[in-house]
């Protein structure tokens, strides 16, 4: 097979569709011929961020033409797949461990195939370590081939050997995919993939490639798609979406496209539903993007801004081109442009070489925003970073302190919002149905968890409800309609 992978210059991108449809009946064939015509099944799981959620979505949605339905049991499988993350060694080791693990499932069912994907085996130490020490592990291919897959999984399957499939095609987007997407409320919408902005401590922009944007009219035929569909909360994904469309034309209209200008497109399309985006880089969010927010009716009050750390030294250690200043200066825009909206952010405990002192005023910059929610991690070596090289002198326990410090100071923060929200009405989507206690799983458009009893029919619509209690981060709610 020949120009799988075009480049993206403007023109159909990825793999025909017509090509997929064609590898799908291939593999489909090949199963039914070794299972007799049981239904295969497969046994996916995913580790990381939304992108890999996403990708997953899509890679399922290939394997349902395939002719595959699902299982959560690995032992039934008749395919394994593992879509990973390369973000922290932790994510790492727990592949590798859950890797190991499938050895005797394979030593049960030997024709059963395992595959690898994603983030980790792209870098060159973990392929070269799979091919010597897990060799039962039949397929592994990377991130920018997710539209080859039908056709590595024939070869897989017909070939009799294994398959790496490693190349760094860069500039490729993968479009004509089908997509298996994991519930009916929520939905993933990629705009973007890879990242170019190299933050000394990330891998994303090794594993990940190039910056590029997907044509606005296939985003806004799946955006119109999902809302016909009756998905009601939708989430625009990138690493960095503030940066949509500058890298290259991708508008097959000819037209100029940038962020702001997709979210208002989108926000267009009739019907009831809250349209997110994530993530944002502060470097990238202008006022622009803020007024976009604050006019399109569906658009959440809610913006993801990972600040990483409150120190400017470290922050441009981290080559992340904007300082505390500049950032609190955002926040305080984007609150004068919507008093209610709710801030979350990353941040990194513990960057090499980072002081106490330093850590401090991450610290205070938590204080003086309040942030809804926070995603905190404890800064992981990532080989091949600029960051790998720095000395790193503080030990790994006096940085889970640090941690342990900026999680009470959140907890409290968080707690407070809680209680000031006590009696106040909410409008929430009812996204689905806690098994343990039969209550309904409830968010605002803000992303604060609200718990209801109520009818498991009204999963998927949006409900009014007053706060009758607040636990710390989570609320709790009678539905008044
Ligand atoms: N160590 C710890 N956290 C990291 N992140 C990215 N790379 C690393 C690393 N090497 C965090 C950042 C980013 C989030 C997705 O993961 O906070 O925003
Ligand atoms: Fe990594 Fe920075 Fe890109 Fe985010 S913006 S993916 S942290 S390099």
């Amino acid at each position: 097979m020949s120009g799988i992978l075009q480049e993206n210059s403007g023109e159909e991108i990825g793999v025909s569709a017509e090509k997929i449809q064609e590898y799908c009946q291939l593999v489909r064939s090949v199963m039914e011929a070794r299972l007799g015509g049981k239904t295969p099944l497969a046994f996916t799981h995913t580790y990381g961020c939304q992108g890999n959620v996403s990708d997953s979505e899509r890679i399922n949605g290939m394997l349902k033409e395939m002719g595959f339905d699902f299982t959560d049991d690995p032992e039934k499988a008749d395919f394994i797949l593992f879509n990973t993350c390369a973000v922290r060694e932790h994510a790492e080791d727990r592949v590798f461990g859950n890797v190991g693990a499938l050895k005797h499932v394979k030593n049960r069912n030997p024709s059963l195939i395992i595959a690898l994907c994603g983030c980790m085996v792209q870098r060159e130490t973990v392929a070269n370590k799979i091919r010597a020490s897990y060799p039962h592990v039949n397929l592994v291919f990377g991130t920018h081939v997710i539209s080859r897959f039908p056709e590595l999984l024939y070869k897989t399957l017909t070939g009799g050997k294994r398959v790496f499939e490693l190349s760094q095609a860069d500039n490729s987007i993968c479009e004509n995919l089908p997509v298996r997407r994991d519930g009916s409320v929520k939905a993933w919408l990629p705009i973007m993939y890879g990242c170019d902005n190299y933050c000394t401590y990330c891998i994303v922009p090794y594993v990940r490639g190039r910056e590029r944007s997907r044509d606005a009219a296939n985003i806004l035929a799946e955006a119109r798609g999902l809302v016909e569909a009756g998905y009601k909360d939708i989430t625009l994904l990138g690493q960095n979406v503030n940066s949509y469309a500058v890298k290259n034309s991708v508008s097959s209209d000819g037209a100029e496209w940038n962020f702001p200008k997709l979210l208002r497109e989108i926000d267009k399309i009739e019907g009831d539903y809250v349209l997110r985006f994530m993530t944002s880089h502060p470097k990238d969010c202008t006022e622009e993007l803020l007024d976009a927010m604050a006019e399109c009716r569906h658009a959440a009050h809610h913006l993801h801004l990972p600040f990483q750390c409150g120190s400017n030294r470290v922050l441009k250690a981290m080559n992340r081109k904007y300082t505390r200043e500049k950032y609190l200066d955002l926040i305080k825009t984007a609150r004068e442009k919507m008093p209610d909206i709710s801030l979350t952010s990353d941040i990194i405990v513990g960057f090499p070489g980072e002081t106490y002192e330093e850590f401090r005023q991450t610290l205070d910059l938590v204080r003086e925003v309040k942030f809804t929610s926070l995603f905190t991690f404890i800064y992981s070596p990532r080989e091949g970073t600029p960051a790998a090289k720095l000395d790193d002198p503080v030990p790994h326990s006096e940085k889970a302190r640090w941690m342990k410090e900026l999680l009470d100071a959140q907890e409290a923060i968080a707690a407070e919002r809680c209680k000031s929200m006590m009696g106040t009405r909410q409008r929430v989507l009812v996204e689905g149905v806690d098994q343990r206690d039969n209550s309904l799983f409830c968010r605002t458009s803000t992303n604060i968890t609200v718990k209801c009893q109520g009818a498991p029919e009204l999963v998927g619509s949006f409900v009014e409800c007053e706060i009758t209690s607040a636990r710390n981060w989570i609320l709790g709610g009678k539905i008044i309609k």
